[in-house]
């Protein structure tokens, strides 16, 4: 089976070109929620002095795709790729790498066409190593006024300071379950595709659970499962692991299992996950806190237990043993 790449776009299903692509939004109106930020930044489009920018917030969420709709609607199609420059920050590791293709692109547009504008598009600006954003910093002061910088991050707070407050900041949020279903059924409808009336409520539930709000996952949830043939027959547990979630039964026995803190079947529970993504895996755990019976002196532990496994798991440590001391922390607080 084919497994979604790190940014959840799904290669190679019944050849066909992923949604998210094929939907990704080409005007204003076709974004999503974020209203606060698309309502700002449709007037400063429509006004001659367009500041730089960055779009700050949690994946799947529009910001790559807002960007593009600010370049293609300031430039035309035959001048796009004299007049953008997208990068990502593994391009920008390297200081020199940043110093010549941005100042080069930078100076050429005071040479030639100085009236007409130039985006830089830096993707994943929170990755670039704080000494390059120095270097960028300068850059930025020192180009030109046709010429805007527009910054795609996830943390804002791992952007220097001196860049942030010379850029207009947007923040973009995760999207609601009814702005969720919306587009998926915008998305069906042009598929063609109808979901038994039956099934819709129960199917845009797990999607949206799936999605935690990341528009991105939940469309490539929709197309692995209209792919594989799960909506007719509505396999609510195949679409969930799929997407590297426990299934429902599963995660019921596990949920026993634990309660009854019977360690010997948490394992072999345990060695039976297959492409359960630990995250996930935790979330799940969280959604059903209030099925285990937490002792009130250890639930504020068990949290703070929590984050600090979430921590080592982003630190890369190893998921299995990160999780099965979760469960063992987990059944220690339960009430005897
Ligand atoms: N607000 C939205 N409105 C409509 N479609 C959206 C929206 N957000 C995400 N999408 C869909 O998800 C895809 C990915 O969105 P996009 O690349 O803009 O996300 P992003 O915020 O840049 O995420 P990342 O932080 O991972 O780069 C789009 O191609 C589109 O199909
Ligand atoms: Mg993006």
């Amino acid at each position: 089976m084919e497994i979604p790449n790190r940014k959840g776009k799904i290669i190679g299903i019944k050849e066909e070109k992923p949604w998210v692509e094929k939907y990704r939004p080409n005007s204003f109106e076709e974004i999503v929620s974020q209203s606060v930020a698309i309502n700002n930044l449709r007037e400063f489009t429509l006004s001659n002095d367009m500041p730089h920018m960055i779009f700050t917030g949690p994946a799947g969420t529009g910001k790559t795709s807002t960007a593009l709709i600010i370049a293609k609607s300031a430039i035309k199609k035959q001048n796009y790729y004299s007049n953008v420059l997208e990068l990502n920050a593994s391009d920008t590791v390297r200081m020199d790498f940043v110093r010549s293709v941005i100042k080069s692109f930078v100076n050429q547009s005071l040479a030639i066409d100085s009236d007409i504008l130039k985006f830089i598009i830096l993707d994943e600006a929170d990755n670039i190593p704080s000494q390059v954003q120095q270097a960028l910093r300068r850059i930025i002061e020192k180009s030109s006024s046709n010429v805007k910088f527009i910054l795609l991050c996830n943390y804002i707070n791992k952007i220097i300071d001196p860049i942030v407050s010379r850029c207009a900041v947007f923040r973009f949020v995760y999207l609601t379950k009814i702005e969720i279903e919306k587009r998926l059924k915008f998305i069906l409808n042009k598929e063609k595709l109808q979901i038994p009336k039956t099934h819709e409520n129960k199917l845009f539930s797990t999607l949206y659970f799936i999605s935690g709000g990341d528009l991105r996952k939940a469309i490539n949830a929709l197309q692995m499962a209209v792919s594989l043939d799960l909506i007719e027959k509505l396999d609510l547990s195949e679409i969930l692991k799929i997407s590297g979630f426990l299934d429902d039964s599963t995660l019921e026995r596990l949920i026993d299992a634990i309660n009854s803190k019977d360690i010997k079947e948490v394992k072999k529970i345990f060695d039976t996950f297959e492409n359960v993504d630990s995250r996930n895996f935790i979330k799940q755990i969280l959604g059903h806190i209030d099925d285990f019976p937490i002792h009130v002196n250890n639930y504020n532990s068990f949290m703070a237990f929590v984050g600090d496994i979430d921590y080592r798991i982003s630190q890369g440590a190893d998921d299995k043993i990160q999780l099965v001391a979760l469960i063992s922390q987990l059944i220690g607080c339960i009430e005897t």
